[in-house]
């Protein structure tokens, strides 16, 4: 039920953290890999790596998501590859590059860009892919958003940590994605293509305030934040697999409570 022999994933953004990981898994279990970057070199080098690793096939293509021609691009040269592509992960996106958190103090073009690369560029993704996905009547989307899609945050948190906030307009692109996941699955699912959502809560990437840390995890059920290399990769291959072949249109926290917990 897990084993994806012969498959062809293409996941976005994904040569290093919770994408990298969802490569990993899925090779783990015979995938063939394609990994994108905005630098080919960067990709390519990730591709080798899992390859060398897991003993599939994997090579890697560049893809801006906020390009369209580049897009379009990916997606033909994707499918072209194997002539399938069965599994998408739309990772692409983060939550604040080097600008300010606070709404007040963030530039237009700051806000712009965090909805573009995080939305509009899924949903870029979603369209292109999809409809090669549409034609071959398969395919499995896993969009990821965030849980800042689902619950406001306790801004004390990072007051109290002297951590830069997330920005809002970051909670309203996820946001966003998860609507986006559950409508689209409905369009898709005639073609027998399921589209789900992944929400992650804070993976630690061992460069956060110590004191953010103990606080997140003060708030967390499970008592901590995520562990990369370890905490996304069953979600992801359920939801690649056919394991989740009669779930379509959800949206899977993986935040150890974070969200269920007031
Ligand atoms: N790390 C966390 O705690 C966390 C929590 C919730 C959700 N997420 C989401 O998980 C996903 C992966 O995050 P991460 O923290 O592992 O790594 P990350 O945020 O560093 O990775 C995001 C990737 O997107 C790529 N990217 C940015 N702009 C792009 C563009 N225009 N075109 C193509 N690619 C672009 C980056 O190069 C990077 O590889 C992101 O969507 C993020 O929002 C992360």
């Amino acid at each position: 039920m897990f084993n994806l022999t012969g498959k062809v994933a293409v996941l976005t953004g994904a040569t290093m953290w919770l994408g990298r990981d969802m490569a990993e898994v899925f090779a783990e279990n015979g995938c063939n890999i394609i990994i994108t970057s905005r630098t080919k070199e960067k990709a390519d080098k990730a591709a080798a790596e899992i390859a060398e690793k897991y003993g599939v096939e994997a090579i890697g293509l560049p893809l801006d998501v906020n390009c369209p021609e580049s897009v379009e691009k990916l997606a033909e040269d994707a499918f072209g590859w194997k002539g399938h592509i069965d599994i998408l992960v739309n990772n692409s996106g983060g939550g604040s590059g080097a600008s300010e958190g606070h709404l007040f103090d963030r530039s237009y073009e700051a806000i712009e860009n965090m909805i573009k690369t995080n939305l509009t560029g899924t949903i870029f993704v979603c369209k292109a892919v999809g409809k090669y996905m549409k034609e071959q009547k398969s395919g499995k989307i896993i969009n990821i958003g965030s849980i800042a899609g689902m619950v406001g945050r306790d801004r004390r948190m990072y007051y109290n940590a002297d951590k830069m906030e997330q920005p809002v307009d970051y909670a309203a692109a996820k946001g966003g994605v998860i609507a986006l996941t559950r409508d689209l699955a409905a369009v898709l699912a005639p073609y027998n293509v399921n589209v789900n959502c992944i929400s992650p809560g804070g993976f630690d990437k061992g460069d956060l305030p110590a004191e953010f840390v103990r606080l997140y995890g003060d708030r967390t059920p499970k008592g901590r934040m995520g562990t990369m290399g370890v905490d996304l990769k069953g979600a992801a291959l359920f939801l690649a697999t056919e394991a989740s072949d009669y779930v379509t249109g959800i949206n899977l926290a993986v935040d150890g409570g974070f969200s269920s917990w007031q």
